[in-house]
């Protein structure tokens, strides 16, 4: 079955909320996905699934060392041509998930339109627009295991 990995590291729990919201989308298209803070993934077992969203929070303008360092172990497992999506909240400037898309297409994946980011905590409308890029996962997701 395909399915979808999200990882993602939250100091106050907005980038958590957004990653859950995602979880929710690409769960609607019947996509089997598994949501976990880093510390609970390891990037061997991240490699392994079709697709992966990673979602960092911006402190001093870039994403938060230890997914830094998960983005490079997972990159050094092979991520060519699976899908990927970036996401994460932000207060004033917003680069991390930015940075997080761009390792991603230099690794070779297909990284999924937008490149979502939320200033500071989620309301009810961020919280749709998470899922809908959910969907939009779950549907990019279905189209490359038919290519
Ligand atoms: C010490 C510190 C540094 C920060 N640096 C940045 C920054 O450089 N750019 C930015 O857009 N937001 C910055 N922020 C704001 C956070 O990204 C923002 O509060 C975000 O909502 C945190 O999300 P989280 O709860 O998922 O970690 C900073 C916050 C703190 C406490």
């Amino acid at each position: 079955m395909t399915k979808l990995a999200i990882v993602y590291l939250s100091t106050q729990g907005s980038t958590q909320m957004m990653a859950e919201a995602i979880a929710e989308g690409v769960s609607q298209k019947h996509i089997e996905v598994r949501v976990n803070n880093f510390y609970e993934w390891d990037p061997k077992d991240a490699a392994t699934y079709d697709g992966i969203a990673i979602g960092s929070s911006t402190f001093y303008y870039k994403m938060l060392e230890p997914i830094a360092k998960f983005l490079d172990a997972l990159i050094a497992e092979g991520v060519e041509g699976k899908v990927g999506a970036a996401f994460g909240s932000y207060g004033w400037s917003g680069e991390a998930p930015v940075m997080i898309a761009e390792k991603m297409r230099e690794a070779g994946m297909k990284v999924v339109d937008p490149v979502l980011r939320i200033q500071y905590v989620p309301d009810e409308k961020d919280l749709k627009e998470c899922q809908r890029l959910g969907k939009d996962i779950a549907m990019k997701l279905k189209k490359l295991v038919k290519e």
